[in-house]
Parts: structure tokens; sequence; C-alpha cells
């Protein structure tokens, strides 16, 4: 059993920042001298009213949303965005287009498919997901109403360092594993959605930031729940929403403001990755899964040169205090999330586990 923290490089539900997670625990009996407890509290009351707003205008200070941008938190984590993109921008007849990067887009295809005629206009010839494409590496129909990329693909450890080309058709991004990690213009694309379990908070809370192109698409007949008009008619409040969930992401969004704002958590990730590639590249032990132009700031996926090793690696590293890190089963080997409220000692704490493993073993 450990007492401590460990350094914590899981994928998601992920590290959050310690003094978030202090925050939560000051909250649980009292909620901002309410006399109610954080998970006892209406939603309806003028108390949480407060953290929803605050909440709201934090993500649109940070991520500079535009004012005319429409703001919702949700539930059904981004695997439900999957489908109600499609289900509520997707009219009779509509075509979009995907441009399936790795496992989510796929998932992400496959939802819209149920809806209409949704396909694929890019993936890459292996079926290693090794990179995301450039522009001009595809072609977008004609007659798509829009076109869905994956930022940032947690598996693979692959990303978009530029906003993918859609021949002028509105975008939808799926940011789930990097909002608010990496730079993001919301103004160029016309739906965003993330869960929040990586960069923002606890699971259960999806944010989904729509256009007023996206909002005037949503068709009729759709159900309710399922209904973007509806959730953004009652500020998010049709149901009763996840009220930890908002309050956790109000305390990140506080956070991260009070740790210089995105550019300064840009930088930080920055930092972070780089710290680790460098290692990676020092020596042939390591073996980068992603190609040196698609790699993620936030998530790193390597194998061991010699494959053999990399249980005793994990196991070492576990003892070691650093948890989290065995690579999704589609890519195997080692995968260290670096979400933002991942601090930098822990990444240095990795890379010289990493050198001192090494040297043990070669
Ligand atoms: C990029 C991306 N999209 C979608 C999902 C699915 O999210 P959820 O579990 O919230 O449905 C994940 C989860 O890891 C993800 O990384």
């Amino acid at each position: 059993m450990t007492q401590g923290r460990i350094h914590n490089f899981g994928a998601g539900p992920a590290v959050l920042p310690l003094s978030v997670v202090e925050e939560c625990r000051a909250a649980l009996p009292n909620l901002n001298g309410s006399g109610f407890g954080l998970l006892e509290i209406s939603h309806r009351s003028q108390v949480f009213q407060d953290v929803v707003d605050s909440a709201m205008a934090g993500l649109r200070r940070v991520l500079g949303v535009p004012d005319d941008y429409t703001v919702l938190f949700l539930q059904g984590g981004a695997s439900l965005q999957f489908y109600m993109t499609a289900l509520n921008l997707l009219g009779e007849g509509e075509k979009a287009d995907y441009l399936l990067t790795g496992g989510w887009s796929k998932k992400a295809l496959a939802e819209a498919q149920r809806v209409g005629d949704a396909q694929s206009a890019w993936s890459p010839d292996d079926s290693g997901f090794k990179r995301v494409p450039k522009n001009g590496e595809y072609q977008i129909r004609e007659d798509a109403v829009f076109v869905h990329y994956t930022s940032n693909n947690t598996l693979y450890g692959t990303q978009f360092h530029h906003i993918p080309e859609s021949g002028g058709k509105p975008l939808i991004l799926d940011a789930s594993s990097d909002i608010a990690g990496v730079p993001i213009d919301i103004s160029a694309h016309d739906l965003v959605y993330a869960g929040a379990q990586k960069n923002l908070g606890p699971s259960g809370v999806t944010v989904v930031i729509l256009s007023p192109w996206a909002l005037s698409k949503v068709g009729d007949g759709i159900p309710t729940m399922l209904d973007y008009s509806v959730h953004a008619s009652k500020g998010s409040l049709f149901n009763t929403p996840n009220t930890f969930g908002i309050f956790v992401l109000d305390r990140v969004f506080n956070w991260l403001e009070e740790n210089g704002g995105l550019e300064a958590s840009i930088a930080r990730n920055q930092a972070k990755s780089e710290l680790l590639y460098n290692e990676l590249d020092r020596s042939d032990f390591w073996v980068p899964h992603a190609e040196r132009d698609s790699r993620s700031v936030m998530n790193v996926t390597w194998r061991l040169a010699d494959e053999s090793l990399e249980p005793v690696f994990l196991a070492e590293a576990e003892n070691a205090g650093l948890g989290g890190l065995k690579g999704h089963r589609s890519v195997g080997g080692i995968r260290a999330s670096m979400y933002n409220g991942c601090p930098i000692e822990s990444v240095e704490a990795l890379v010289s586990f990493m050198r001192d493993f090494e040297s043990r073993k070669s």
C-alpha cells in the first residue's frame, strides 16, 4: 500500500493539480459556506448556479471562446458525442467526412454512420496510426456538411499540430485529450467536444462548444436528452447535471488562470514532452511509436527495443513510484500521459528512472 501520491502517468481519469484535489476535500462537507456539502446540494440552488456560471466563464476566458458560441456541460462522455454530433448536425441525405487517425475517430465514424452518409476521407496506410495527415493528402467531398477530426490520438500518441484543411466545410473536433493543453482556435471550429477526465477534471462531465451555425443546424425530432438546443436553452441544467464534475472543472480553470492561463499551460506541456522525447531519442534502447512531425505533447508512446523487457520496466517503474505507464493494448509497450495536472517533477523522475533502467539492462 502506498501512503503518498505516486507520479501518475495514467491516460484518464488522470492526475489533477493537488491544490484542486484539496479544494474538493474542503468543499465536501460545506460548499462555499452554504452549509450544504458538495455532493449534497441542489443543482437548482443559487450557490450551485454560481459554480456553473464561474466554470463557464473560466472556460470561455482560458480557451478564448467567441461570445456568440454556446458552452454546454453534458454527460455520457465523449463517446456519446460521437453520436450526438452526427444526430444533431447531419440532416436527411447529408454527408460528412472523417479523418481516421486512431481508435477514437474510428468509433466516431461508426456512430455517424448510424445516422447518415459518413465516410473516411483519410486513414493511414498501415494499421499502426503512427501519424496524422498533412493538408493536401486527402480530399473532402464537395457536398460534405462537416469534417470531423480528433486533435490528439490518446492511444497512439499522435497529434495534429495544425488545423486540418476542410475544404471550407465546418470543422468538428474531438479535443478530449488535449483541450486546454495545446493551442486551440475555437473560432476556426463549429463544434468542439471533450470528456473532462484528462485535462480538465473528473470523468462524467463533457464539455461541448457550439458555434451559432452548429446550434442552428440542429434538426427536429431529436430525442430530448440528445438535442443540443434543449441543453442550450436550459443552460446545461435541463436535468440533473454532474454537479461534482462541474465543481472540479471550475476549480481546474481557476488553477489554470492562477498559473498563467493557456499560454503557460502550453509551455509547461511542451517542456515536459521535450524532456521525455529527448530521452527517447538519445538511445536505441527505446523505440518511439509516433512519427516525429505527429508526436503528441500529451501522450508519449514507445516500445523497448527488447520488448521482453517491457513487463520488467513497468513493474520496476511501479515500485519506484511511477504509475499508469502501461501502453494501451492496441499499441502495447509504454505510454506516459502528461496532462495539465502532471507536474514536470513527475517527468523528471520518469527520465531519471529510465536512465537507471537502461544502464542496468543494456
Ligand atoms: C480522444 C478521445 N476521444 C474520446 C474518448 C472517449 O471518451 P469517454 O470515455 O469520455 O467516452 C477518449 C477517451 O480516452 C479519447 O481519448
